[in-house]
C-alpha cells in the first residue's frame, strides 16, 4: 500500500494519537483464562485496538533513531513493515465483529505475523550496513543498544499477542474435541515439562555441533524443588516452550562451542550440566559448563548486540543462516526470559567455565509482560548525551567488536567459518 500526502498526514496523526496510549501487559495467568473460555470477539475487539497501541508506541521510538542509521536501505525496509501492519489493522478500527470480519482480521494478523518474520535478521543488516558506512560513535552505539532492545521486546509481545489469537481461533487442532484437541492454550503450555524442552534444545544444538567440531559434549541434568529436594516426576511449569527453547538452545550453542573450543587438544570434553531448581517464587534454570570462562574485562560486552568473538558474516550469508554470528544470541534470550518477568544472568571464571541462569516467575499471575513504552523520558533518553563517567576508568575506547576481534579465544575453524 504506497501511502500518499493526505493519507500520510492522516496516519501520522493515528499514529501520535495510538502512541498515547500506554500498552496493557498480560500475565501468563490472563492468557489461560482468556483461552480456557476464548471468545473470538472479545479478542477481537481488544487486539484491534492493542495491536496498534503496541505498534504506535515502537513506532514512535523508530523516528527517534539516529538520522544515518534511519537511512539504511534495511531499516527502511522494517519502517515499511511496520507502517503497512499498522494500516491494515486499524481498518478494523470501526468495523464490526461479524463472522466474516473476524475471519478477515484472522488473515489479517497471519499476514502480518509472515511479513515481521524476518524483522531481527533485517534490523541486525541495518546496524551492520550502518557500521560499514559510518564511524559509530559512543553516543549512536548507546541509542542502537537501548532502541533494539525494546525494539525486540515490543515484537516479542506482538507476535504473543497475534499468535494467541491465531492459534486459538484459526487453528485447527486447538478446536478439535477428543484426543485430537492439543494440550497447549495458544502457545502456552501448562503443564509446561522443562526436561523435555532441555533435551529438545540440547539435541539439535549437538547435532550442530557434531556436524562443526565432529563431536560434543554430553548432558547432565539435576532437578531439585523446595519441597522434594530430588524429586520424583519432571518438573512441571506454565509457561511457552517455544520462548524457553529459543533461550536453551542459545545458551547450549554457546556453551558447547566453548567447550569444544578450550578443550580440543585434549580431544576430551567435560559434560555440559543443567540445574533445574523450582522455589515458591522463581524457576531457575543453569546451564554449566566448562569451556575456559569469559575474562571479566567481557562481561560488559556480552549483552551487546553485535559483540560476537565469531566471526563476522558476510552480507550475503544474512539471509541463509540467520544470526550465526552477529551476536545476537545472549541479548535476545535475555530479552524472551525478561518478557514474563524473568531474567538471564552470567557469571564466568575465566580460566574454568560460565554458567548461564534462566530465572523464570514460579506462579503464573506474578508473569507479567513487561513492555516498552513510549513517553518524555523515551525521548529525552535519545537526545541527551551518554553521561562521561566520574570515576577513573581504564577501559579502552575500543567498540564491543573490535574488542571481539581482538579475543580469538573461541574462535570457529576455518570449516566452521566458511559454514556460516
Ligand atoms: N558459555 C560461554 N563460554 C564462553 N564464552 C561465551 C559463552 N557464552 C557466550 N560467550 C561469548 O559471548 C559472545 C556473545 O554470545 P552470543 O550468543 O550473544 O553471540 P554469538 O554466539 O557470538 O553469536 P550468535 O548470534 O550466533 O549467538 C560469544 O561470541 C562468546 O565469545
Ligand atoms: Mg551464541
Amino acid at each position: 500500500m504506497k501511502l500518499t500526502a493526505k493519507n500520510f498526514k492522516n496516519y501520522a496523526k493515528l499514529l501520535d494519537s495510538y502512541s498515547q496510549f500506554t500498552p496493557s501487559p498480560l500475565s501468563i495467568k490472563k492468557f489461560i483464562d482468556f483461552g480456557l473460555n476464548a471468545c473470538e470477539q472479545k479478542s477481537y475487539i481488544f487486539l484491534r485496538k492493542e495491536l496498534p497501541v503496541r505498534l504506535a508506541n515502537i513506532m514512535k521510538e523508530i523516528a527517534l533513531l539516529p538520522e544515518n542509521l534511519l537511512r539504511m536501505p534495511s531499516v527502511h525496509a522494517v519502517h515499511d513493515w511496520y507502517m503497512r501492519s499498522f494500516q491494515e489493522i486499524l481498518e478494523f478500527e470501526k468495523t464490526e465483529d461479524n463472522p466474516s470480519n473476524l475471519k478477515r482480521f484472522c488473515d489479517s494478523l497471519v499476514k502480518i505475523r509472515n511479513r515481521h518474520s524476518d524483522v531481527v535478521e533485517t534490523m541486525a543488516q541495518g546496524v551492520l550496513e550502518l557500521k560499514e558506512s559510518h564511524d559509530v560513535d559512543h553516543q549512536t552505539e548507546h541509542s542502537v543498544q537501548y532502541f533494539l532492545d525494546r525494539f525486540y521486546m515490543s515484537r516479542i509481545s506482538i507476535r504473543m499477542l497475534i499468535n494467541q489469537h491465531t492459534l486459538l481461533f484459526g487453528g485447527q487442532l486447538e478446536r478439535a474435541p477428543g484426543p485430537n484437541k492439543s494440550k497447549y492454550i495458544g502457545c502456552i503450555d501448562p503443564h509446561c515439562n522443562l526436561v523435555s524442552v532441555i533435551q529438545d534444545a540440547y539435541e539439535n544444538a549437538r547435532f550442530l555441533c557434531d556436524q562443526y567440531y565432529l563431536a560434543s559434549p554430553e548432558l547432565v541434568v539435576e532437578q531439585h524443588t523446595v519441597d522434594e529436594p530430588k524429586p520424583e516426576s519432571d518438573i512441571r511449569i506454565v509457561y511457552v516452550p517455544s520462548h524457553l527453547y529459543h533461550m536453551l538452545f542459545e545458551l547450549f550453542k554457546n556453551s558447547m562451542r566453548a567447550v569444544m573450543e578450550y578443550h580440543a587438544p585434549r580431544d576430551q570434553y567435560p559434560p555440559i550440566k543443567l540445574t533445574i531448581s523450582k522455589g515458591k517464587e522463581d524457576v531457575c534454570l543453569k546451564m554449566s559448563d566448562r569451556g575456559g570462562g569469559i575474562p571479566r574485562s567481557l562481561h560488559d560486552q556480552l549483552f551487546k548486540y553485535m559483540y560476537s568473538t565469531a566471526p563476522q558474516p558476510s552480507k550475503s550469508d544474512a539471509h541463509t543462516v540467520p544470526l550465526a554470528g552477529y551476536g545476537y544470541g545472549l541479548p535476545i534470550s535475555r530479552l524472551y526470559a525478561r518478557y514474563f518477568h524473568g531474567d538471564l544472568l552470567i557469571m564466568s571464571c575465566e580460566g574454568y567455565g560460565t554458567d548461564a541462569v534462566i530465572y523464570l516467575k514460579a506462579l503464573s499471575n506474578e508473569a507479567n509482560e513487561l513492555l516498552p513504552i513510549f513517553n518524555k523520558t523515551t525521548s529525552k533518553f535519545y537526545r541527551t548525551a551518554v553521561p562521561i563517567g566520574d570515576w577513573t576508568n581504564q577501559a579502552a575506547t575500543l567498540n564491543s567488536r573490535q574488542i571481539a576481534l581482538q579475543c580469538k579465544k573461541h574462535q570457529l575453524p576455518q570449516s566452521v567459518r566458511e559454514a556460516i
